[in-house]
């Protein structure tokens, strides 16, 4: 089973100038300790936007090329969807734009830390979905560095 796990701004702004837009503590927190122990999927991108892999983590990588340093390399994003779908597993998908959208009508989950701001210069956003073929439940709501911030899953109806 694959869910996205994304930290999105009111706009699903996600990215700017491959970096992260938002770096909230309490969401890095949720995010190491929701993919903790875990397969984390995520395109070439974001890879290079990490300081290096990531800890107690299988770091899977998608790429038409292959990546040094990662667990695994994958080319065929087909092939690995149909080979992982219907796994008990649950394989996080933690971005970026581009990995989100090619995931997001195979996922079951999706976590998202829905940060009440927006970012006007961001050029990577998460994918549109279809919020009513969602149940949804909020796992905290908070505030930090004056910005309000709410942690949802969402699973697929
Ligand atoms: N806010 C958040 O939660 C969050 C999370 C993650 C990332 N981000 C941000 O998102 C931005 C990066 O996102 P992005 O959309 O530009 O890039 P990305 O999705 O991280 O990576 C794109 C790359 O993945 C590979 N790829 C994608 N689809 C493929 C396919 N079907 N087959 C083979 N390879 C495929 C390609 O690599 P090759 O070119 O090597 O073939 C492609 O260039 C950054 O700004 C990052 O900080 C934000």
């Amino acid at each position: 089973m694959f869910s996205l796990i994304a930290a999105i701004g009111k706009n699903r702004e996600l990215g700017r100038g491959g970096e992260l837009i938002f770096h909230l503590k309490d969401d890095m927190k949720f995010f190491r300790e929701t993919t903790s122990g875990h397969k984390v999927v995520m395109g070439r991108k974001t890879w290079e936007s990490l300081p290096g892999k990531l800890k107690n983590r299988t770091n899977i990588v998608i790429s038409r090329h292959n990546i040094e340093g990662a667990d695994d390399c994958v080319s065929d994003i087909t092939d690995f969807i149909e080979k992982n779908k219907d796994t008990d597993e649950e394989i996080f998908i933690i971005g970026g734009g581009m990995v989100y959208f090619e995931f997001l009508k195979h996922a079951k989950n999706l976590y998202l830390t829905e940060v009440d701001a927006s970012d006007d210069s961001a050029d990577t956003f998460f994918p549109a979905f279809d919020k009513s073929k969602y149940s949804s439940e909020i796992i905290k709501k908070g505030s930090e560095d004056d910005l309000n911030y709410s942690i949802i899953k969402y699973t697929k109806n």
